[in-house]
């Protein structure tokens, strides 16, 4: 196959510092030239291959590695957001709406859906992307959001632990153990993960240790949703079943931060979801001071973060939770990629995927100086231009 080369990059951001200067491994006047797919060369501007783009001296960034959406869904909740705007707190049984709607879609419904969104995604620079189930809770409808989300990405999830569907209502140890055991066995062959939302109003922590449990038994990765809508034991827990990633993090203790340190488990934030929740902002410094590897994900569902901005997040990253914009591009990069145990995307030296965003300003600093303004050019993925 013929190869190609991005030329003409102001600024280049690799993720690699073997590659260039500082964390972000950075090369001023260079070009990457990729070839099936894949980087065969990172090095100065003029490099040559069978097809050019020119960047025109623009920044140009790994795609965005987003570890953290439910886009298979059906149904809208604009009322809901509104409504807690105007002073209603965010509650977990929201997620019931969505159920209703999305169990009521046909496949094909549900299918055009998820795949608009994740053109959007892709429109927002973002190149890797996590699905989760959690809108379907039987197993006929998480199977099917599974299997939707399976045509998008090989990051598929299986959330079935989301909050306890009405037909379950009073019962809420019978459904994990549904979920544990028949839904699992249906869902297994469509899920890379297995996550569950350890939260008052959802599941606790020995329910969501057993729904993990047995997920870790069939071969799925972990995650968690944890310390979302207040202190609680889903960090602790995550930490303590090796989760690859704890997620939304917004309520930690000393404890929690000290864990998250000294583990492998990855601490995802959610700007996007405080901002739409209304929660307040964790403070990422203290758990990257504290040495926990970090990452930032857009969380894009119809509840508490109907987003695909990954800039809006890292933008809310910087101003809110006190990152530097640095530290927020990598966390929404090479972060995202660690929390998918991933090496091959969220860098851009030579043998990681052909996955990058050229864009439209000369730094990667115009992602929060320039707010809410459209700055991706153009995206590479997998070596395809679009
Ligand atoms: O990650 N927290 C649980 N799940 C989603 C919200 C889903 C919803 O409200 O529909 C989240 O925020």
């Amino acid at each position: 196959m013929s190869s190609a080369v991005v030329d003409g990059i102001g600024l280049l951001v690799t993720n690699d510092p073997t590659v260039g200067e500082g964390p972000l491994g950075l090369v001023r006047n260079a070009s990457v030239v990729f070839q099936d797919g894949v980087v065969i060369a990172v090095g100065p501007a003029g490099q040559v291959a069978d097809r050019r783009i020119d960047a025109g001296g623009r920044c140009v960034i790994p795609g965005f590695v987003d570890s953290h959406t439910h886009l298979v869904f059906a149904g809208d909740r604009g009322d809901e957001f509104a409504a807690r705007m105007a002073g209603r707190p965010y509650e977990a049984g929201g997620i019931r709406v969505s159920v209703a709607a999305t169990r009521a879609a046909t496949d094909d419904e549900l299918r055009t859906l998820a795949a608009a969104r994740r053109a959007e995604a892709r429109r927002a620079g973002i190149t890797t992307i996590e699905i989760k189930s959690g809108y379907g809770l039987d197993v006929a409808h998480e199977t099917r959001c599974l299997r939707v989300a399976g045509e998008i990405t090989p990051e598929t999830t299986f959330l079935g632990a989301h909050v306890v569907p009405p037909e379950f209502a009073g019962r809420i140890d019978d459904y994990v153990h549904h979920v544990s055991t028949d839904m699992l066995d249906a869902v297994a062959p469509h899920a890379r993960w297995i996550d569950a939302f350890c939260e008052v109003g959802a599941f606790d922590a020995e329910q969501c240790r057993q729904v993990l449990a047995a997920g870790r038994e069939r071969g799925l990765g972990l995650r968690l949703h944890a310390n979302q809508l207040g202190h609680g034991p889903g960090v602790q827990l995550a930490v303590e079943m090796g989760c690859a990633s704890a997620d939304h993090c917004t309520y930690l203790s000393d404890a929690d931060i000290a864990a998250l340190a000294g583990s492998d488990t990855v601490a995802t934030f959610l700007p996007a979801t405080d901002f739409s929740t209304r929660q307040p902002y964790p403070n990422a410094r203290r758990v990257i001071d504290a040495g926990a590897t970090v990452a930032i994900a857009t969380n894009c569902n119809p509840g508490s973060s109907y987003t695909t901005s990954m800039s809006f997040c890292i933008a809310l990253a910087v101003r809110d939770m006190h990152m530097t914009p640095e530290e927020a591009l990598l966390a929404a990069t090479l972060g995202g990629a660690l929390a998918l145990r991933r090496d091959d995307v969220g860098v851009l030296c030579p043998g990681a995927r052909a996955d990058l965003v050229v864009l439209e300003a000369p730094s990667y600093t115009h992602l929060v100086y320039r707010p809410g303004v459209p700055l991706v050019h153009a995206v590479v993925q997998r070596g395809i231009a679009g």
